[in-house]
């Protein structure tokens, strides 16, 4: 006969005394247990906190929905905390009228609910170099997935009435970096928004409290946060965060500039060297994200031996445009290595390609846009570590 389980036969402290009050937490936090999910920074990755980076864990995380609390934070100096009394949105250049919104303003405005994610284009920047950072927060973190409520930028440049010469959008942003990019007009006028609300609450301060611009499917640093400004031109602004930063320098010597749209991606986030295999061998529940900023992801493949038989993985939850879609891949694990990596297909049939054709075509100078395939190595005792194969 087995011992008796402790679990089920200990009477429990917390069955034996009267929990905390209505009151005791008035908003909310994660269990005690949790708190190892956190935002973790990679301090050696930039000099100084203020212009840096950290990353959602996403091997802690599942669905399609990242918490507001955990989403990474991209700040070129630091987190503004605006009085959003003291907030303005301008619509300026050329215009019929220029405007100027205040928060309460734009609340008039009628408004919209998407669901998009927002890709830093310097995601998997390092492995462009070979596998570089052992756990898919460090790899791939630098994404997060949140509903957005907003007004159509559409709707507040019809306001102010843009003139036929106007072909450009400068966004602004009211950080002490005054984040600034050029949008062509097209894309403004298609599904851009001027959004307030993550996943039902206010932006954080992190995110651009109390108003960011979301750029549905194109790179994370054209998603100006702390929104203070949208300047109509007649040609891009050729700023730095869209010639010295954000371009891909090639084996040439020429540089891609204007690479907005994210290609198809997908990761593996279970299990990963942050999260390896404690069960042992039988029912084995392989997961992971993928998403495009071209539409949405029919298909996932994923391999269990390195490519060489591919499986379709099964997709689950909600299928947003320019969201972050979720797949599983159940298997009875024998207890042998596993070589893991998955392959997104998105809807226009494009295929997430390896990171050596990636190299072929792109070289190694840039650290943007490195949408390769990626690999865990997981070995009988249930690790997994990052690798490259070919
Ligand atoms: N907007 C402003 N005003 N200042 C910034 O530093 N960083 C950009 C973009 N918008 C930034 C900004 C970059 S590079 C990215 S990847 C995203 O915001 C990150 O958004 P997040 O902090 O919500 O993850
Ligand atoms: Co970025």
């Amino acid at each position: 006969a087995q011992d008796a389980d402790p679990a089920i036969t200990n009477l429990q402290p917390w069955m034996q005394q009267l929990g905390e009050g209505v009151d005791a937490r008035p908003y909310g936090h994660p269990s005690e247990y949790e708190a190892h999910v956190v935002r973790r920074n990679v301090e050696w990755l930039t000099a100084d906190p203020v212009s840096s980076v950290n990353f959602t864990p996403l091997h802690e995380l599942d669905g399609i929905i990242t918490p507001n609390g955990l989403c990474f934070e991209r700040h070129h100096s630091g987190i503004a905390e605006v009085d959003p009394a003291e907030h303005r949105v301008m619509i300026n250049g050329l215009v019929e009228t220029p405007l100027v919104f205040t928060m309460a303003d734009l609340m008039r405005f009628p408004r919209v609910n998407r669901v998009h994610f927002l890709e830093c284009a310097a995601n998997s920047g390092m492995e462009w170099a070979g596998a570089q950072l052992n756990g898919c927060q460090f790899t791939h973190g630098m994404i997060h997935n949140v509903q957005y409520t907003g007004v159509p930028l559409r709707l507040l440049l019809e306001e102010a009435g843009v003139r036929t010469d106007g072909k450009w959008l400068l966004a602004e942003g009211a950080d002490a970096a005054a984040m600034t990019r050029s949008i062509p007009m097209e894309k403004a006028l298609d599904d851009c928004l001027v959004a307030f609300k993550m996943n039902g609450e206010a932006l954080r301060p992190e995110q651009g409290y109390p108003v960011r611009l979301v750029v549905p499917g194109w790179e994370g640093n054209m998603w100006v946060k702390w929104l203070r400004r949208l300047e109509v031109g007649d040609q891009p602004w050729e700023h730095r965060e869209e010639t010295s930063k954000y371009t891909d320098l090639l084996d040439n010597g020429k540089a891609r500039k204007f690479t907005w749209e994210m290609d198809a991606k997908s990761v593996i986030t279970n299990p990963s060297p942050q999260a390896p295999i404690t069960h042992g061998k039988g029912p084995l529940v392989i997961t992971g994200i993928a998403w495009s900023g071209r539409g949405t992801i029919p298909r996932v493949d994923v391999t269990t031996d390195g490519g060489m038989t591919w499986n379709a993985a099964r997709m689950s939850g909600p299928s947003f445009n320019k969201s972050m879609h979720r797949f599983y891949y159940e298997m009875d694990w024998d207890g042998s290595p596993l070589l893991l990596q998955s392959r997104a297909m998105d809807s226009t049939g494009y295929v997430q390609p390896t990171k050596d054709m990636l190299r072929k075509v792109r070289g190694e100078n840039s650290i943007y846009h490195n949408n390769g395939i990626q690999t865990w190595s997981v070995n009988e005792n249930g690790e997994a570590e990052n690798v490259e194969i070919s």
